[in-house]
C-alpha cells in the first residue's frame, strides 16, 4: 500500500532535504509545492495521507491551508507542521487545528524520521480501518435505491430470508444486482453466519460441474487420484448461490432436484450418500419459463426453485435511482483508490438519467470507475460520458415532460453527442468540424461554449 505524501514549503532546499529523509521511511508517492493555494487545490482533487506543511508560505499561511483541509478533507490527511525554532504559540495553534505533529527548524533528520514513522503507522492503520469499514457493510445496506421497485425487492429479500429452507429464484437482466440480492438473503437468514458459496453454472464446463457440486470418490474418473468433497459439502450450514441456473445440464438438474427433496448428495463414483444442510439461491437472466417450454429446463425443478421469486428491475425502469447510484459508486470507487470524488454537472446528470443502461448497474459501476480514474475531483460534463455509438441512439425520450421541453432535451443531447464525436474525429479542429457539419465556425464556437465541449475540442 503506497501512501500519498505532500510537501508544502517555499524553500527548495528544505523540500530537497525532506524528500531525502523521506526516501528512507517507506513506500509512498511525493508531490511538492512551494505555495499553499496550489497545494490545497491538489489536496482537494487528489487527497493525501500525510502532509508536511510549512507555516510561512508566500501566498497564504499554513494555518489557512489547514483550515481549508479541515473543510475539504474531513480528517483524511495527517498534517505534520514545520515551524520556526521556538514558535510554541504557533505549534499550539496548529495542534488545535488538528495537526498530527510538529517539527521545528532547523530540521534534524532523526526528528523528522521519528515523526514520519509515527505518521506512516497511523496512516496505514487508518487506511486499513477504512477498508475494513467498507467491507463490513452488509449486502442489504449496499443495495442502493429509493424507487418503489427497489423497495419491493428489499421487502421480498427480508421476507424470503425468514425461511431457512425454501429455495429462492432471483431473476433479472445482466447487471441488475442478482448476486447482491442473493448475498442479502443469505446474510439476513438464520444461516447468515454460515458460508455463502457462489457457483456460476455457465462458467464451469459441463463435465466438471457435477464433481464440483457433489464431489467425487477416488478413481471416479481418470485423474481423480483422491476423493474430493464438493461445494454442497463445503456450503454445509450456509447457502449456495447457483448463478445462471438456466445453463445447468439436464442430468444435473435431476440431481439438484433430488438434493432439494432430501438434502442428500452422492459424490461421483461413490456409494455413500452424504447429508448436508444447504439452502439454494438460484439466479437467471434468461426466461426460465421459456427454457421449460423448449424442454431444456425441468418443469418440476422450475417450480421447486421458484417457491420464492425475486425480480430485479432493470435500471431503466427505476431511473429515479440513477443519480443516487452514481453518487454512491463514485464515492465508493474514489475511496478505494484514494482519489477525490468527481462531481456530476447538471447536464451530465440529465444525460445519465435519460440513458437506457442496457448493462444496468454493472455498466453504471464501470462508468464510475472510469470517471474516478480519468477525472478525479473534477466536474463531470456530458462529453466525459462516452456512451458507445449504438448506446447513444438508445437515449430515451421522456414522455413525462411537456412536448416542447422533451424535444428540447433530446435536441440538446443530440447536439452534445453529435459535436463531441465530430470534434473528436477532427482532433479538436473547430474549423474542420464546422465545415463538415455545414455550419459557421462562430456558431460551433458558441455551441462548444454553451455545452462545455472545450475539452473535447482541445483533445
Ligand atoms: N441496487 C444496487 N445498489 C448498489 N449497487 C448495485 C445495485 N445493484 C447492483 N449493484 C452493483 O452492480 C454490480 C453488478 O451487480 P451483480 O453482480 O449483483 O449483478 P448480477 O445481476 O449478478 O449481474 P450478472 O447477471 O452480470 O452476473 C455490482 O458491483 C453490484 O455491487
Ligand atoms: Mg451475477
Amino acid at each position: 500500500m503506497s501512501l500519498r505524501l505532500v510537501i508544502v514549503d517555499d524553500d527548495p532546499a528544505i523540500r530537497k532535504l525532506l524528500s531525502n529523509i523521506l526516501t528512507k521511511c517507506g513506500d509512498f508517492q511525493i508531490v511538492e509545492f512551494g505555495e499553499g493555494k496550489p497545494a490545497l487545490e491538489h489536496l482537494e482533487k487528489v487527497g493525501a495521507d500525510i502532509v508536511l506543511l510549512d507555516l510561512l508560505l508566500p501566498d497564504t499561511s499554513g494555518f489557512e491551508v489547514m483550515e481549508g483541509m479541515n473543510r475539504l478533507l474531513a480528517d483524511e490527511a495527517l498534517t505534520i507542521v514545520i515551524t520556526g525554532h521556538g514558535d510554541m504559540e504557533k505549534a499550539i495553534r496548529s495542534m488545535r487545528l488538528g495537526a498530527f505533529d510538529f517539527i521545528t527548524k532547523p530540521i534534524h533528520a532523526e526528528v523528522v524520521e521519528q515523526a514520519l514513522k509515527r505518521a506512516f503507522r497511523t496512516a496505514r492503520l487508518k487506511r486499513a480501518m477504512e477498508l475494513q469499514r467498507n467491507l463490513k457493510h452488509s449486502a442489504m445496506e449496499r443495495i442502493i435505491g429509493e424507487s418503489e421497485a427497489i423497495k419491493e425487492v428489499k421487502r421480498r429479500i427480508v421476507t424470503s430470508a425468514r425461511d431457512r429452507f425454501a429455495s429462492v429464484l432471483i431473476t433479472g437482466e445482466s447487471g441488475t444486482g442478482k448476486e447482491l440480492a442473493a448475498r442479502a438473503v443469505h446474510e439476513l437468514s438464520p444461516r447468515g453466519e454460515g458460508p455463502f458459496v457462489p457457483v456460476n453454472c455457465a462458467a464451469i464446463p459441463e463435465a466438471l460441474l457435477e464433481s464440483e457440486l457433489f464431489g467425487h470418490a477416488k478413481g471416479a474418473f481418470t485423474g481423480a487420484d483422491r476423493a474430493k468433497s464438493g461445494l454442497f459439502a463445503l456450503a454445509d450450514g450456509g447457502s449456495m448461490f447457483l448463478d445462471e441456473i438456466g445453463e445447468m445440464p439436464m442430468s444435473l438438474q435431476a440431481k439438484l432436484l433430488r438434493y432439494l427433496d432430501d438434502g442428500m448428495v452422492l459424490p461421483l463414483g461413490s456409494t455413500r450418500w452424504i447429508r448436508t444442510d444447504v439452502r439454494v439461491i438460484a439466479a437467471t437472466n434468461k426466461e426460465l419459463e421459456k427454457a421449460v417450454e423448449e424442454g431444456t429446463f425441468r418443469t418440476d425443478l422450475y417450480y421447486r426453485l421458484s417457491v420464492i421469486e425475486i425480480r430485479m428491475p432493470p435500471l431503466r425502469e427505476r431511473k429515479e435511482d440513477v443519480v443516487l447510484l452514481m453518487e454512491h459508486h463514485l464515492s465508493d470507487q474514489a475511496a478505494r483508490r484514494g482519489l477525490a470524488k468527481p462531481r456530476l454537472s447538471d447536464e451530465a446528470m440529465e444525460l445519465l438519467v435519460a440513458y437506457k443502461w442496457p448493462g444496468n448497474v454493472r455498466e453504471l459501476v464501470n462508468l464510475c470507475v472510469k470517471l474516478v480514474v480519468e477525472h478525479p475531483g473534477e466536474v463531470v460534463k456530458p462529453e466525459h460520458l462516452a456512451f458507445s455509438g449504438t448506446d447513444r441512439e438508445r437515449l430515451d425520450v421522456d414522455v413525462n415532460l411537456p412536448y416542447d421541453m422533451a424535444k428540447r432535451r433530446v435536441m440538446e443531447r443530440f447536439t452534445v453527442n453529435y459535436f463531441s464525436a465530430l470534434l473528436a474525429r477532427h482532433g479538436g479542429n473547430v474549423s474542420a468540424a464546422a465545415r463538415e457539419a455545414g455550419i459557421e465556425r462562430s456558431y460551433l464556437h458558441r455551441i462548444i461554449k454553451k455545452y462545455g465541449l472545450k475539452e473535447a475540442a482541445s483533445r
